[in-house]
């Protein structure tokens, strides 16, 4: 199970997870930072795509290059997850985008799921989820089983800050799947809400608090 989980290391994000933990940032710039860091977590995602060789001309000679061998789609879970879009688009701006709108009920904390729109060929591409947060892991869990079942074969999923209890229910479900986080806080509280944590990621993101 430990190998599922990746912790991306790395001075910047850390940097970035303080400023987005921090209640007196702003939805301006939690929305810039949240991009930034996204862009950060991108280039560890796409670590292990696979590549085939081609073969190109410099303005010198012929050589060997390489390219993506598989589409990417991301699929953000509305609303918070919108905020990761840009950052992983700015280094992969030839992948598609899919929704997939969840929101958890505030009393059972189940989601509830009220749109999906994804693009065709899962079963072909390289399919990375984002959401900011995962935490008792009900809505990535959700969102997993519907990527699979339309044909995803190794979705990963990236967030910022997930907690233990998130980790382990989206890995006991999926076990096959990797998650990649800037950060793995301590526990939930009574609500539901990640400790530490940085709030509700939807509501800070669009200033809807
Ligand atoms: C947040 C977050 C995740 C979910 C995580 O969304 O963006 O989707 O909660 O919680 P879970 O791991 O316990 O399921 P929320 O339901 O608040 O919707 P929003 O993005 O529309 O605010
Ligand atoms: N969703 C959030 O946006 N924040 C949390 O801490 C838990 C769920």
């Amino acid at each position: 199970m430990k190998d599922n989980l990746i912790i991306v290391e790395h001075p910047l994000i850390k940097r970035d997870v303080t400023i987005l933990r921090d209640r007196n940032t702003e939805s301006e710039t939690f929305r810039a930072v949240l991009q930034r860091v996204s862009n950060l977590l991108a280039a560890e995602v796409s670590k292990n795509f696979s590549l085939s060789n081609i073969i190109i001309e410099t303005p010198l000679e012929v050589t060997e290059g390489s390219k993506l061998t598989n589409e990417v789609i991301l699929v953000p879970v509305l609303r918070a997850g919108l905020g990761m879009v840009n950052g992983f688009l700015q280094i992969i701006p030839e992948a598609k985008v899919g929704h997939i709108g969840l929101q958890r009920d505030e009393e059972t904390l189940q989601p509830i799921d009220y749109y999906y729109k994804i693009p065709k060929n899962l079963n072909s591409a390289e399919v990375v989820m984002l959401d900011p947060m995962l935490a008792t892991g009900g809505s990535a869990t959700e969102a997993i089983s519907y990527l699979k079942k339309h044909g995803a074969k190794n979705p990963v999923f990236a967030c910022i800050v997930a907690a233990p209890e998130g980790v382990k229910k989206l890995l006991s479900k999926h076990p096959d799947i990797k998650i990649f986080a800037a950060a793995l806080d301590r526990e939930l509280n009574s609500k539901g809400y990640i400790l530490p944590g940085l709030g509700d990621a939807g509501d800070r993101t669009f200033g809807t608090l």
